[in-house]
C-alpha cells in the first residue's frame, strides 16, 4: 500500500511553514516539537488515569490556593523538563509554579524564546473522564541574549505573542497552535504517535449558537452580563435562535468547540471575585491570540485582552472570547448596562 503522504505531521508542517520566513532559525519549530513531545507524554498518563493510582490530590495547594491533582504535577514536570532539556527555550512560567524559572545554562541563555503554560486545564474533570487540556504561550524574550531571562520577559502583553496553542485530551487528542498568520489543528494518530494536520487554517465562524458560561454564578454577575445571558436565552428563530448553552468546565474544550462551531465563552467577574478566575498569562492571552488570529475577538469586557499590560505572573481577568457577532452583541449589552 502506498502511504498517504498528503498528510503532514506537526514537525513537517511547522518546518515547512517557518521556512518561508527568510530569517527563521528553526528555533520556534524545535520549541513546538518539544511541546508536542511533552504533550504526548502527558496524553499517555491522562489516558490511563483511571487505571493507575494517579488520581486524587497530591495534598498540596498551588499558588492560586487550589488543590493540586497528581496529573497537574506530572504534566507540569513533563513540560518543564522537556523544555529545559531542549535548546529553544530560555525559561518558563507555569500556573503551577510560584515564580518563573530561568533555565540559566549556556545553551538556554542563548535561546530567544520563553514559554508560559497551564500544564493541565480543567483538572477538576480528571476524576470523571471528561476532556482536559494544556495551554501554552510563546514570547520572544526582551532581555539580552546570553543572559538568564528575567520577569519582564514573561510580563509582556499578549499582543507580543509569537505563537500560542493548546492540546485537548479528548475523544481524540488534538494540538492546535496559532502563529500571527494562521491557526492549524493536528490530531494525534496513536498508530504512529504523531500529530497529523487535520484542521488546516481554522477560522472562527462570524456567529454561532453556543454560549458557554457558569450559570451557577448568574446572580453574582453584573447587570450587563445578565442581560446578555438573557438575550441568548430569548433568541427567536428568525434571529438564529434558540441558542444552546454548553459548559464543560474545561476551558480548553469549551473554547475549542466554540472556535470550530462558532460561539462565545465567558468567565466574567463576580461580586466576590471581580477579576473572575482565569489567569491572564496562562489561559486568557493564549486563547485571545488563537481566536483573534482565527478571526474572532477576546476582551475583558472593556478592552482587548491582548492589550492588557500584565503586572503579575498570576493575575486574573474577566474573560469573554468568541465569534465576532456574538462578541458585538455582548459588548452592546455591557455598554448599555453601564449607561444606566
Ligand atoms: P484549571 O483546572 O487550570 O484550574 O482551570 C479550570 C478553569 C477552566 O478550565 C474552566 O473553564 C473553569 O476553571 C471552570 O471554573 P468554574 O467551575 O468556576 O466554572
Ligand atoms: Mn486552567
Ligand atoms: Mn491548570
Amino acid at each position: 500500500m502506498i502511504p498517504n503522504r498528503t498528510v503532514l505531521t506537526l514537525d513537517e508542517f511547522t518546518i515547512q511553514s517557518l521556512r518561508q520566513f527568510p530569517h527563521a532559525t528553526g528555533e520556534l519549530s524545535t520549541l513546538l516539537r518539544d511541546i508536542g513531545l511533552a504533550s504526548k507524554r502527558v496524553n499517555v498518563e491522562v489516558n490511563k488515569a483511571g487505571l493507575v493510582d494517579i488520581l486524587g490530590d497530591v495534598g498540596t495547594v498551588n499558588v492560586q490556593g487550589e488543590e493540586v491533582k497528581k496529573l497537574d504535577e506530572y504534566a507540569n514536570n513533563q513540560f518543564v523538563s522537556v523544555l529545559q532539556r531542549g535548546v529553544s527555550c530560555a525559561g518558563i512560567a507555569s500556573e503551577e509554579l510560584d515564580d518563573f524559572v530561568a533555565f540559566d545554562d549556556e545553551v538556554s541563555n542563548q535561546s530567544k524564546y520563553v514559554c508560559l503554560f497551564d500544564p493541565l486545564d480543567g483538572s477538576g474533570n480528571i476524576d470523571v473522564n471528561v476532556s482536559i487540556g494544556t495551554i501554552f504561550s510563546i514570547y520572544r524574550r526582551i532581555s539580552k541574549l546570553g543572559t538568564p531571562v528575567v520577569k519582564e520577559d514573561f510580563l509582556q502583553k499578549g499582543r507580543n505573542q509569537v505563537a500560542a496553542g493548546y492540546i485537548v485530551y479528548g475523544s481524540s487528542t488534538m494540538l492546535v497552535y496559532a502563529t500571527k498568520r494562521s491557526v492549524n489543528g493536528f490530531t494525534l494518530d496513536p498508530a504512529i504517535g504523531e500529530f497529523c494536520l487535520s484542521h488546516p487554517n481554522i477560522k472562527c465562524p462570524e456567529s454561532g449558537k453556543i454560549y458557554s458560561v457558569n450559570h451557577g454564578n448568574f446572580f453574582l454577575y453584573d447587570y450587563g452580563v445578565k442581560k446578555y445571558i438573557d438575550t441568548c436565552q430569548n433568541k427567536r428563530k428568525e434571529q438564529g435562535g434558540p441558542y444552546t448553552q454548553r459548559y464543560i468546565g474545561s476551558m480548553v474544550s469549551d473554547v475549542h468547540r466554540n472556535l470550530i462551531k462558532g460561539g462565545i465563552f465567558m468567565y466574567p467577574g463576580t461580586t466576590d471575585k471581580p477579576k473572575g478566575k482565569l489567569r491572564l498569562l496562562y489561559e486568557c492571552n493564549p486563547f485571545a491570540f488563537i481566536v483573534e488570529v482565527a478571526g474572532g475577538k477576546a476582551t475583558n469586557g472593556t478592552m482587548h485582552i491582548l492589550d492588557i499590560e500584565p503586572t503579575e505572573l498570576h493575575e486574573r481577568t474577566p474573560f469573554f472570547v468568541g465569534s465576532n457577532k456574538m462578541m458585538e452583541e455582548l459588548e452592546h449589552c455591557l455598554a448599555t448596562a453601564k449607561e444606566k
